[in-house]
């Protein structure tokens, strides 16, 4: 069975499409539920299908990958202490505007969203400014991770010691975030391939200063990451700007993105 063969079938008797998935990472994930269901070819493992209720979820759900990080690309968040947000809030500053908006697309258990909440709180020092972050993800479970902000030991790795005394509490054998960030982010559920909105509902009008959508494109075919990238540039202010992962480089680079340092995976936009 090809694997246009297995989508169509999906669709038709499952209900499910998986269309929209770049092409190798579907194949190695069909892949990998074959080695774990113990079936020998994609025949056997779409006989497996029909059989065991639930496997076409297990499959669906192997889709959505939720690994992250805290401070995931250090050059980019090297970058973004250093020059971006300082640059942006003068630039607040100086047209006396009082809020810096943020979208963290595909937010997964919080681990950026709360990064770039750490950066702020360390580089905003003018008493009027404030930030907010809306942090957005289609996975209803890994956003109650992200709205309880705990998180194992092993999940602090990037982050330095005096963050994290500074910015987490050691209780057992989890890290918890501390309150004060949390005031600053809103989690919501929202489907980066929803036609309908080009921003999160909670943000109600968009006008982002900041959009993160990192290690998220690249799972996807090229019409579904144009169609994500097309959102960004509707929600982004004028002189805004786009991060993505150091993988996304490319797709953002061949949308109408102008890449502002080299290999830093920060992006403006050419126009609006
Ligand atoms: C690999 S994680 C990346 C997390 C974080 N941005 C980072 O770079 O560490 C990708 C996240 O994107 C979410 N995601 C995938 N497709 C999405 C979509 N269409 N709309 C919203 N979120 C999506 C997944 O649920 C997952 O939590």
């Amino acid at each position: 069975m090809k694997l246009a063969q297995f989508k169509q079938q999906m669709e038709q008797v499952h209900g499910l499409d998986i269309s929209m998935y770049d092409e190798t990472f579907l194949g190695k994930s069909i892949e990998k539920r074959i080695q774990g269901t113990q079936c020998n070819s994609i025949e056997d493992y779409w006989y497996y299908l029909e059989q065991n209720y639930g496997e076409a979820r297990t499959l669906c759900e192997s889709l959505h990958i939720h690994f992250s990080e805290f401070f995931r690309d250090p050059l980019t968040f090297a970058l973004l202490e250093r020059v971006i947000i300082p640059e942006l809030i003068q630039k607040k500053i100086a047209n006396q505007q009082k809020e810096i908006r943020i979208w963290s697309a595909g937010c997964a258990a919080g681990q950026e969203a709360y990064s770039i909440a750490v950066l702020m709180e360390e580089i905003i020092t003018n008493p009027v400014l404030n930030y907010r972050i809306f942090a957005t993800d289609l996975d209803e479970n890994v956003l109650n991770v992200a709205r309880l902000g705990h998180y194992p030991v092993e999940a602090i790795k990037n982050v330095s010691l005096k963050r994290s005394q500074t910015w987490f509490t050691r209780q057992g054998e989890s890290y918890i975030i501390q309150p004060s960030l949390q005031k600053h982010i809103d989690f919501s559920n929202f489907d980066l391939l929803e036609e309908k909105r080009s921003c999160p509902p909670a943000s109600i009008f968009g006008e982002f200063d900041l959009v993160f959508c990192c290690n998220l494109l690249i799972y996807y075919q090229p019409d579904y990451r144009n169609l994500i990238l097309n959102k960004f540039i509707d929600s982004l202010t004028l002189g805004g700007y786009l991060v993505t992962g150091a993988s996304e480089r490319v797709v953002a680079l061949a949308h109408s993105y102008r890449e502002i340092y080299p290999q830093a995976s920060i992006f403006c936009v050419n126009q609006k």
